[in-house]
């Protein structure tokens, strides 16, 4: 018989050993409980933001890109799951990628339509070097441009190990006696700019082209028309294959061209040009490959394809005589409120304001940016209406 008070020290012993088994598991399954509501919160939070909707256009003034247009968006939707990078495989978007070259090769007059759709103008400025480069014999290539050139040249010429040459221009177009001068033998391409990023100014195509044509070592002309290729045609800038010897071009559907991101555009003057960027692709049902990228975007190529049908030439003529009349609406209005502007040669607007009111814009949400020399510069796209235009220049002279 066990003794009363040992069995009462017993019972108080497993009394205690109970009470803190207990207390051990009630503390695991708090904290383990906790630990569900934070993961529970942090999953909940995770979820919401990928319900975040996209930023509204209405305060958007300095982007290059734009609303898509309805066709384009749905044709976008339909194709997400093509891929354009193997053409055998995915032939219905192949067929809608030949259809948008066409159609930008009528907005570029270019006879015998040769390109693709590329992840945009920073790819399609890097493969028209690319096909310089490797059409030259020269060890030691490079790169004639005028400052003005988007930095998107300034990495391809990295990239590809391409010497970049740039020129000063003159009233922020290219001039062709600066460019000239460093022109050589090892000399692979020569640019211009047909509606630049900072002043929306087009460069003198058909000089620059002269200077390619007499270059000792063959380069080639490459026009960067990435933006301004939807509102040149209706202009009376010489910017075109059918205005100059040009060989490449830069020309964007997800710019003015209002197709959805990514759909760039690279145009040859001649299919035989984009033998110079030829891989095999021996996996693939088609066996050469002529794009940076593998896998591409069938969004881009569709949407592309979509917006060029749905708006050339009547759309994209009625879009580039709304945007340049806001342009000069807008020049005018910061004119007489006593800001130094730059006539816009295209629908690009840009102007001197002081630093200070600048930041105070951005603050009121304002989405705009300034060129290197300190101009607001202002992109006529377009998203970018009248009534927008007038309640920007009305917080201008709020402050
Ligand atoms: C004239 C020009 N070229 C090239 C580019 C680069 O295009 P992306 O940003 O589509 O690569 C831009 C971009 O704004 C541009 O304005």
């Amino acid at each position: 018989m066990v003794p009363h008070r040992l069995s009462a020290g017993l019972d108080v012993g497993v009394g205690f050993c109970v009470y803190i088994c207990v207390r051990v598991r009630v503390c695991v399954c708090v904290r383990r409980l906790s630990k569900l509501v934070f993961y529970a919160g942090a999953f909940q939070s995770w979820m919401q933001s990928l319900e975040t909707e996209p930023q509204q256009f209405d305060r958007v003034l300095s982007s290059m890109c734009t609303e898509p247009h309805p066709a384009a968006r749905a044709a976008a939707e339909r194709f997400l799951a093509a891929n354009p990078g193997d053409p055998g495989t995915y032939q219905q978007v192949a067929e809608l990628e030949q259809r948008a070259v066409e159609l930008l090769g009528r907005v570029a007059s270019l006879s015998e339509p040769a390109g693709y759709i590329t992840s945009g103008g920073t790819e399609s400025n890097l493969q028209a070097l690319r096909i310089a480069r490797n059409r030259s014999a020269t060890d030691d290539p490079n790169v004639v441009a005028p400052t003005s050139v988007h930095f998107s040249v300034r990495k391809a010429a990295d990239v590809l190990n391409l010497e970049l040459r740039t020129a000063p221009t003159t009233d922020h177009r290219a001039d062709p006696a600066a460019m000239a001068e460093l022109v050589d033998r090892d000399t692979v391409c020569v640019i211009g700019v047909a509606g630049s990023t900072e002043y929306g100014a087009v460069d003198p195509i058909p000089a620059i082209a002269d200077l390619a044509a007499d270059a000792d070592g063959d380069p080639t002309c490459h026009v960067d028309a990435a933006w301004g290729g939807f509102h040149l045609p209706f202009t009376d800038h010489d910017w075109s294959f059918a205005d100059a010897p040009v060989d490449t071009m830069t020309i964007d559907p997800h710019k003015a061209g209002q197709a959805a991101i990514p759909a760039g555009g690279l145009l040859v003057r001649s299919p035989a040009m984009l033998d110079a960027l030829a891989v095999d692709t021996p996996y693939l049902e088609t066996t050469s490959q002529a794009s940076l990228t593998g896998t591409r975007s069938g969004a881009g190529v569709a949407s592309a394809a979509a917006a060029l049908a749905e708006l050339w030439p009547a759309g994209y003529r009625a879009a580039h005589e709304r945007a340049q009349d806001n342009a000069a609406w807008l020049a005018d209005a910061l004119r007489e409120r006593g800001h130094a502007v730059v006539e816009p040669t295209l629908p690009l607007v840009a102007a001197e304001l002081p630093g200070s009111t600048v930041e105070q814009l951005r603050e009121r949400g304002w989405r705009i940016t300034t060129t290197r020399r300190g101009a607001v510069r202002i992109v006529c796209l377009p998203h970018v209406t009248r009534s927008m235009l007038r309640s920007f220049v009305a917080d201008l002279d709020w402050f």
